[in-house]
């Protein structure tokens, strides 16, 4: 079959994410990323589709124009190339390159070679599968908090687990009880395969549960850390319960919020009786460190 390549190029780590769940999902054999050295900080996303597809192609198409719309700094023209008989499955491989995030998170696809360096924490993601690939700056924004907190002996409740990147992270800083929750069934799968790449699943030290749920589904405990990296409306929604699944002198962090909803989430922790102890903020997300006054 002949096909014909998609491909958006040079754009940032947000609007990589939307172009990849777009042509995950309507693509042949799921998105690709290609990151540009040397900063690894833009990228090009790829698909393809049949050749002769054209309503395929059009409304991939439209799909992009609305991203683009949708996006603070728009999209570039999409690029349309045709491409011979090729074996798609393994040659959309070769573009995916290996990203460091934060000071010590490297984040490798799973065929790719790397040798960690001094204090390198090596995350083994297959990109394209759920959200989480490491370059959205919500998943970032958390990661460079994860890298400050002291995680020896440490238990994580992980709510919208995505593709699990954050649970695994606490789990290779040190972490020993994980729960790992997502509504979405699909990344709850593609989580559990991500643990067991990561060697998390048959790790005796390290115990790891996941389930098909949200922050209410906290397994019957308070946890000394919690994170939630959602859109900010279900953040509000949850904060009851992200509260209450927070251990007395717990730190829960929020992500997934833009600057313009800081203020509303910061006032529905603080109805909670929790305030902020630690902000970071990437282009125009934050994430917020939340903890009980009284602690
Ligand atoms: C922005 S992604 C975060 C993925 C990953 N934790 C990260 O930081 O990259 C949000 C995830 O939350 C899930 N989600 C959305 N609403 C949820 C809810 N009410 N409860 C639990 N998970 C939810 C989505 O399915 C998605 O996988």
């Amino acid at each position: 079959m002949e096909y014909l390549e998609i491909a958006v190029p040079n754009i940032d780590g947000e609007a990589a994410e939307a172009v990849c769940e777009l042509f995950n999902r309507y693509g042949h054999g799921g998105a690709v990323m290609e990151a540009a050295a040397p900063a690894f900080d833009r990228v090009t996303v790829r698909t393809v589709i049949p050749a002769d597809d054209q309503a395929r192609r059009e409304h991939i198409e439209m799909m992009l124009a609305l991203i683009g719309k949708a996006l603070p700094h728009g999209l570039p023209a999409p690029q349309f190339t045709r491409i011979g008989e090729t074996d798609w499955a393994t040659a959309w491989r070769e573009h995916f390159q290996t990203i460091r995030i934060g000071r010590r998170f490297v984040i490798k696809p799973s065929w790719r070679e790397y040798t960690p360096v001094e204090e390198d924490i090596v995350i083994e993601i297959d990109p394209g599968l759920a959200f989480g690939s490491g370059l959205h700056p919500t998943t970032r924004l958390c990661l460079e908090i994860f890298e400050t907190m002291d995680w020896a002996g440490q238990e994580l409740f992980d709510v919208g687990t995505g593709s699990g990147i954050l649970s695994i992270a606490a789990a290779k800083l040190g972490a020993r009880r994980i729960r790992a929750v997502d509504i979405d069934e699909v990344a709850v799968r593609v989580a559990q395969e991500n643990f067991a790449r990561n060697g998390l699943a048959d790790n005796p030290s390290l115990v790891v549960e996941t389930a098909v749920g949200s922050a209410v589904d906290a397994g019957g405990r308070r946890w000394p850390v919690v994170v939630a990296n959602i859109l900010a409306n279900i953040l509000l929604e949850l904060m009851p319960h992200l509260a209450a699944a927070t251990a007395a002198d717990g730190r829960l962090v929020l992500s997934g919020m833009i600057l313009e909803q800081e203020a509303e989430v910061t006032a529905a922790a603080a109805a909670q009786g929790l305030v902020v102890v630690d902000r970071r903020q990437e282009e125009d997300w934050v994430a917020l460190v939340v903890q009980r006054k009284e602690a």
